[in-house]
């Protein structure tokens, strides 16, 4: 039973969410209960995202917050506060956090969650702030305890860390290099998950499809001979996987787009920029042609297959006529949904030193540009979604009385009027409305009585 409370406030990317989670999961056995809130928490986690330098800013006035509510409350005399800061500015910045925010307790980097406890011992013995952001020998995920329940959709971490070194990227520096994990402990968290009741499992890894992890028969197994055997999971009714690098789509991943109904139909696929010159800079290892002949051969083994991409505008010496081939790109390739991003120099990156450095408001019109585009191609689509059925998961309270938010196989939010009983269920929804970034729609009848799915290609 939980004796204490533990708040961890998660920036960044899924693999942050999952890292969370699993944070939570090594904390429970020592009596730490989630909460929302940080005013009366016994621990506060900030697990935090360097990506781009204002995600990484964040966690500073975050943290000068966090300060004045952990001494309210130590006024209060309700007990002190554990300030920890987890994740990737952990892992850069290390010890220097403390000289900006000596207050801090805890620094730990994504690889040293599993020794938290021991921190805590350490901390609670000694009483100084302790810092970990070692790579250690042993892979973090030897140490984990199995998951608790998640819900009905839930993230799985299949590999961590990069060696592609894109030039804008700080990835390969705070997650290190690439690592797989083993086919059968993924297996087993995957059957866990399941039997806790996830119907809906989204694998991750920050190059996902590099995976290549070692397999119960002593080969080297890829994504997609891993994919098949998580789709024999009874009870386990949707896969995804994210991110993927359009380098690493190999014909075996392919053929499981064509093969594994359970694959859902919508993939993450980053493009970062239309312009070949620019890819090149950007140490991408791959020309737009390259892209378009990944993304043709995955419609021709899924015709429904829509895509999501991400796109850095302003990246060093990028011209207006290098813009204008991501936008010209963008127009031709048509995403449902997009991340876009004006370039931020991150310190130790190659691209950081470049020196024609884009001024701010060029990136600023750039982005608003592009994102114009992005939206737009969002909205068209939500709208052709209009009279089509989908297979809903619903997998939460909507605002209003009544009513449940689902994702459907494309991803997209749909709010529908439901029972409570059928949160954490998949259910076949019309479509009426398509919204800018949702969908609204009604239950269908339980009994099959419509016609087979239609299906929405982007
Ligand atoms: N500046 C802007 N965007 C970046 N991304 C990664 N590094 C940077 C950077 N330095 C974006 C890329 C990546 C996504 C997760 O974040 O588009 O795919
Ligand atoms: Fe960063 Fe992705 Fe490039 Fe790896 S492949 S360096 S994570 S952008």
């Amino acid at each position: 039973m939980a004796t204490r409370t533990l708040c961890i406030k998660t920036f960044g990317c899924q693999m942050n969410v999952y890292d969370s989670a699993r944070m939570a999961d090594v904390l429970a056995p020592l009596g730490y209960g989630l909460t929302d809130d940080p005013s009366d928490a016994d621990m506060v986690i900030l697990n935090t995202c360097h990506i781009r330098e204002k995600a990484s800013e964040k966690v500073f006035s975050e943290l000068g917050r966090l300060r004045r509510m952990r001494e309210d409350r130590e006024a209060r005399g309700a007990g002190r506060m554990i300030l920890g800061v987890a994740g990737c500015v952990a892992q850069a910045e290390g010890d220097h956090i403390l000289d900006r925010a000596p207050f801090v307790d805890l620094v730990l980097g994504p690889q040293a969650y599993h020794r938290l406890p021991e921190m805590v011992a350490r901390l609670s013995r000694a009483g100084d702030a302790q810092i970990d952001t070692e790579f250690p020998a042993e892979p973090k995920f030897d140490h984990l305890p199995a998951p608790g329940a998640r819900g009905p959709a839930a993230f799985l971490a299949i590999q961590e860390g990069c060696d592609r070194f894109c030039t804008f990227c700080v990835v390969p520096y705070t997650r290190g290099a690439e690592y797989s994990r083993p086919v059968t402990d993924i297996l087993d968290e995957a059957r866990a998950l399941v039997a806790r009741g996830t119907l809906e499992i989204t694998l991750l890894g920050q190059n996902v499809n590099a995976y290549h992890g070692a397999g119960p028969d002593g080969a080297t197994w890829s994504l997609g001979r891993l994919i098949r055997a998580l789709a024999d999971i009874d009870g386990l009714a949707r896969l995804r996987y994210t991110t993927s690098h359009p380098r690493d789509v190999d014909d075996d991943l392919i053929a499981a787009h064509a093969e594994v109904p359970t694959l859902m139909p919508f993939l993450h696929l980053p493009l970062q920029s239309g312009a070949d010159r620019v890819l090149k800079a950007m140490n991408r290892g791959h020309t737009l042609a390259d892209f378009r002949r990944v993304v043709a051969r995955l419609r021709d083994a899924r015709p429904d297959l829509a895509l999501s991409s991400d796109f850095i505008v302003g990246f060093p010496g990028e011209t207006d006529r290098e813009f204008q081939d991501t936008l010209d790109a963008v127009d031709d390739i048509g995403f449902i949904q997009a991340y876009s991003f004006k370039y931020s120099a991150r310190p130790g990156t190659p691209a950081a030193a470049l020196p024609a450095q884009v001024p701010e408001p060029v990136k600023a019109e750039r982005l608003a540009r592009l994102q114009d585009l992005l939206n737009a191609q969002q909205v068209a689509f939500n709208r052709r979604c209009e009279g089509l059925d989908m297979d809903v998961l619903l997998d939460r309270i909507g605002k209003h009385p009544g009513q449940l938010v689902g994702r459907s196989p494309f991803m997209q939010p749909v709010h529908v009027m439901a029972p409570a009983p059928l949160q954490g269920t998949i259910q076949r929804v019309r479509i009426d409305q398509g919204q800018p970034n949702s969908l609204a729609g009604r239950l269908l009848p339980a009994e099959d009585d419509h016609p087979p799915a239609e299906r929405a290609t982007a």
